[in-house]
């Protein structure tokens, strides 16, 4: 089957000046060779450490962010290479919802106002109708077009997010952060209302997310992220019980709660990650890493498929020691 979405070797850097006078600032390699396929009704996890490169590299695949090399494919079908306003006029079937996605809700406007207006900017008819339909859709009555954001609680205002969304039929969510800053009960309803939408649409959903219970609960396949680079990529069910790659490991063994070993055995991730900006040469773990060698810090491994996992390491654990 033809994936909906493929990234092929994606790279963003950001930021970096020249200056005439003085020192420049170097850019910031955000997303270095970024590789993967989403199948069609498949929720793909991304995870990792706060500045990883997961946000660049959500708003670069949805066309906000210009990429500096590789590809994109929707449909199997070439959407890169082209300036932010074409890059988003064909991947108007990918749509992103923003971790405080109350937040980007005009509080002068009513819901209604702020559906009917989303609808109208991509020149869609019909709009009470459809707007009826998606409050609807996420749990809300009628009476909900007619408050204003002010009146609503965070659980209702991630509804009206999700909403907004399925108001443009979309056929791919990027969810960037869905449950951070959310109480747990809240936390649930809207996994259970993601997981409802996904089904009733659907949706193929890209899941970022730096809380690995909820990754566990929630995604078809995860792949990590460290530095910028997809360092593991698996089912969520391998992932969690046979981690290869050593960061994913340290990243499961910071949540104890998750393997069930006890603290003693765990070799937690020491030291700081290098800045972006300042990339050691070879694997950007290695600094990090219990196992690494005079290759590590010579050569950053590719991403290659060992016994059904993905994995960017030149000292892999081996699924029966993990
Ligand atoms: N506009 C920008 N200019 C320069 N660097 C940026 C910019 N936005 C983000 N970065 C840097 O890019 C890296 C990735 O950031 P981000 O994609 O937000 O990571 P995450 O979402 O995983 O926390 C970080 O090192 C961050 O500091
Ligand atoms: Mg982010």
């Amino acid at each position: 089957m033809t994936p909906i979405l493929e990234v092929q070797d994606l790279s963003v850097s950001l930021g970096g000046r020249r200056r005439w006078l003085g020192r420049s600032i170097p850019p910031v390699q955000a997303v270095r060779g970024v590789s993967l396929a989403v199948a069609p009704g498949e929720v793909l996890g991304i995870v990792g450490e706060s500045g990883c490169g997961k946000t660049t590299l959500g708003r670069t695949i949805l066309g906000l962010q210009r990429e500096s090399g590789g590809e994109i494919l929707l449909d199997g079908k070439r959407v890169s290479g082209l300036a932010p306003q074409a890059a988003r006029r064909v991947r108007n079937s990918i749509h992103y919802v923003h971790q405080d996605a109350g937040a980007a809700l005009d509080p002068w406007w009513s819901i209604g106002r702020t559906l009917e207006e989303a609808l109208a900017i991509q020149g869609i008819g019909d709009r009470p109708a459809r707007v009826a339909e998606v409050l609807a859709a996420v749990g809300l009555d009628a009476g909900a077009a007619r408050r204003y954001p002010h009146e609503l609680s965070g659980g209702q205002l991630r509804r009206v997010a999700l909403a907004r969304i399925l108001a443009l039929r979309p056929r791919v969510v990027i969810l960037d952060e869905p449950t951070s800053g959310l109480d747990m009960s809240v936390q649930a309803m809207v996994l259970t209302l993601l997981r409802d939408l996904r089904v009733r649409y659907g949706l193929t959903y890209l899941f970022i997310s730096h809380d690995l219970s909820v990754v566990r609960r929630f995604c078809d396949r995860v792949a990590i992220m460290y530095l910028g680079r997809v360092v593991e990529l698996a089912p969520t069910a391998e992932v969690f019980a046979a981690p290869r790659h050593p960061y994913t490991r340290s990243l499961l063994e910071a949540a104890p709660r998750l393997t069930g070993r006890r603290a003693a055995e765990a070799a937690p991730l020491a030291g700081e990650p290098p800045s972006a900006a300042r990339l050691p040469p070879g694997c950007a773990f290695a600094p990090r890493c219990a196992r690494s060698s005079a290759a590590c810090r010579a050569e950053d491994p590719a991403l290659a498929l060992r016994d059904g996992a993905e994995v960017a390491c030149h000292h892999p654990l081996e699924r029966a020691m993990a």
